[in-house]
């Protein structure tokens, strides 16, 4: 295939953080002496005890452990409000933008130091301690990282779920890390919709093992009879607006950890990943440097929610470590009409917007009216992330919202890397649609074969990366063994991605996708796992297969199996039933696109179901089968192609 590639000449010349050779130095230096390297980056961060020992980490089955800057002492609230305070209080911080096209606010760094502090005395009075997790659950609104930050202030732990979860989803995060408080709002506001967000805490509070929880701050976004639950439930006006807008940051060991963020493996339910202080907000600060080229004054907009990594890294604490301008979006790209992410970026004048595939094709899907009326002139950097970008939606994204005069970082990374792991640099990588090119500093990404043989030049294989990095999680909350297990037991002294790739003859990484049992639906993570054993709870389902199909806009969709129970009528009703069932167990994301029902799955004669062949049918692609010898039962196979739905 051949790919159009646009060198760093072919954009406006600015002097970026790093040209060619400065990549290559900078790169060279962070892999063949990575204690120097990292020792003299750690120096972007403001430390009350200084470290000396920099790396300390294996990757040995049965030992896995990770250490950066171990015996340093420092608080990420301090990092990312104080020290910018005091050299100047009045820059912006937060550019809030509503859902409302007629609501935003600015917030400068001395402002968010006041609110941090407040919350996190009203906090401290709740009885929040160090080590105490504490969940949030909020819009995006700037209180959402005002909450991150008061957390990060006192030392507690915080949980960030995406509002878009459901009760249930709260209930198992508050089981699983045993929180001791919840901060929401009484509601949210997305796409013209008002989100539920209280009453969903309350219900998920209902569950019995959720009694961890001592009380719940909210904050109020609407007026509203919000009930609240008497010595539980406190307004988050009533307790934080009468603290003192002071409050000593807790001094931090540099592995104490910062945050637990669930996410979807290939089995069981969703585990808490856990990123520790020191070394994440060093490799979140350095990534949004560089790979940003992010320099003084500039506006900087990461289109994500603050729910998942890419909001934590990139919203919160990349950007304030570097004391940069971070726009904050309430609302969705499509409201009130498709031209409103460019609307934002004329309003706010946008330097860097950075954003998602899943979000460009659905505008890239309305042709040339996402950008009618608008000159997004402001812009010189687009950044894309989540899953692969096809190079139709790069072409359009590169020619339509960047006026063909910006380069397109493609960043690879995942909730577990803690920061960008393999993306272009602007003014030092030349760039081709669909790869997202080299490694950053301190990464060695290596392909392996199923046997862990590394293979070389160009070739493809299954992406690894052959030491640590100071991003890196630690842990998984509470299940050390299940780190172990899902990212180390696959290949030997190697941390396993999960994600394929393919190296081109210029040693360009092309992400292929999950080669595990992932689903990556809208840039959005799923376990076929958790889908599955949220279908069968429901009484009509005796047994789910779930497989994701390629998607037009969604990059994945997903196509899903059952089979009914004894005695069950299948109506048109029940698939609905089932579907939103799915919807309220675990979230609208993890809504099937297709429901089939089936008297039988293939399977082995084992029991082992034939995940390629339903992963075949769904794609619509059933003439390629492969061998069915296997099968207990052949004869399932036509009937299920007889039966498809994706035609
Ligand atoms: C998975 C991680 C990292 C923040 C958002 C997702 C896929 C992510 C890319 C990219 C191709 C990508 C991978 C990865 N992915 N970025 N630029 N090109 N694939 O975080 O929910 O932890 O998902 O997203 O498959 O493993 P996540």
């Amino acid at each position: 295939m051949l790919h159009k590639v646009h060198p760093v000449a072919s954009y406006p010349a600015r002097k970026t953080h790093a040209d060619k050779s400065e990549y290559q130095r900078l790169y060279n230096w962070s892999v063949e002496d990575p204690e120097g390297f990292w020792a003299e980056q750690g120096k972007r961060l403001d430390w009350m005890t200084p470290y000396t020992k920099v790396k300390q980490t294996s990757f040995e089955k049965g030992k896995v452990d990770i250490k950066w800057f171990a015996d340093g002492q420092l608080n990420a609230s301090y990092n990312c409000i104080d020290r910018h305070v005091k050299k100047n209080p009045d820059a912006t911080a937060i550019i809030w933008e509503g859902d409302d096209p007629a609501m935003d606010k600015t917030i400068s760094y001395q402002q968010m130091h006041d609110e941090v502090c407040r919350l996190a005395n009203a906090m401290k009075a709740k009885g929040v301690t160090k080590g105490d997790r504490v969940i949030i659950y909020m819009p995006m609104i700037p209180e959402a990282a005002f909450a991150m930050l008061a957390c990060a202030r006192i030392g507690a732990v915080h949980s960030v779920i995406f509002g878009g979860f459901s009760p249930n989803a709260i209930a198992d995060r508050v089981e699983d890390c045993q929180a001791k408080m919840v901060i929401t709002a009484n509601f949210g506001r997305r796409g013209g919709n008002e989100v539920p967000l209280k009453s969903n805490v309350d219900k998920a509070l209902e569950r019995d093992n959720t009694g961890s929880i001592e009380s719940v701050i909210v904050y109020k976004l609407l007026e509203d009879d919000t009930a609240m639950v008497a010595d539980r439930d406190y307004w988050w006006h009533d307790v934080a607006g009468v603290c003192e807008p002071v409050c000593d940051p807790e001094p931090m060991n540099a592995e104490d950890p910062l945050f637990v963020l669930y996410t979807s493996g290939s089995t069981g339910k969703p585990k808490g990943v856990v990123h520790t202080t020191g070394g994440y907000l060093a490799y979140a600060a350095i990534t949004h440097e560089y790979v940003f080229d992010y320099q003084p004054g500039d506006v900087y907009w990461c289109a994500a929610d603050v729910g998942w990594i890419t909001g934590h890294s990139y919203i919160v604490y990349g950007p304030f470590a570097n004391g940069a301008i971070s726009l904050m979006f309430e609302g969705v790209p499509t409201y009130p009409d498709v031209r409103r992410m460019a609307q934002v970026v004329d309003k706010h004048k946008v330097d860097i917007l950075y954003t998602a595939p899943t979000a460009i094709r659905a505008l890239m899907a309305k042709g040339d009216l996402p950008a009618q009326g608008t000159s997004r002139e402001s812009l010189r950097l687009l950044g894309s992330v989540g899953e692969p970008i096809n190079p139709e939606a790069w072409d359009w994204y590169h020619d339509k919202i960047g006026n063909s005069q910006c380069p397109i970082v493609d960043t690879w990374w995942q909730t577990e890397t803690g920061g960008i792991m393999i993306t272009p640099l602007p003014g030092a990588t030349d760039l081709k649609p669909g790869s997202a090119t080299l490694p950053f500093f301190g990464v060695k990404p290596a392909l392996v074969d199923s046997n862990g043989s590394f293979l070389e030049g160009a070739v493809s294989g299954n992406l690894v990366i052959t030491d640590s990095w100071p991003g890196q999680a630690r842990t998984v909350w509470g299940d050390h063994d299940r780190f172990e297990q899902t990212y180390f037991s696959a290949y030997d002294n190697m941390y396993f991605t999960g994600d394929g790739a393919r190296r081109d003859e210029d040693g360009y990484f092309w992400i292929t996708g999950r080669v595990d049992d992932v689903l990556n639906v809208s840039g959005h993570r799923l376990g076929t796992a958790e889908i599955e054993s949220s279908l069968v709870e429901h009484p009509a389902v005796a047994e789910a297969a779930v497989v994701g199909y390629p998607h037009d806009i969604k990059g994945q969709g997903i196509y899903v199996y059952v089979l009914p129970t004894d005695g069950t009528e299948i109506t048109e009703e029940l698939t609905k039933e089932v579907r939103q069932f799915v919807r309220d167990d675990l979230s609208p994301i993890a809504s099937p696109d297709f429901i089939q029902w089936t008297p039988g799955l293939p399977k082995t004669r084992s029991g082992k179901i034939m995940r390629r062949i339903l992963r075949k049918i769904a794609a619509n692609e059933f003439d390629s089968l492969g061998d069915t010898s296997t099968l207990a039962d052949p004869a399932v196979v036509d009937e299920l192609i007889e039966n498809r739905l994706n035609k």
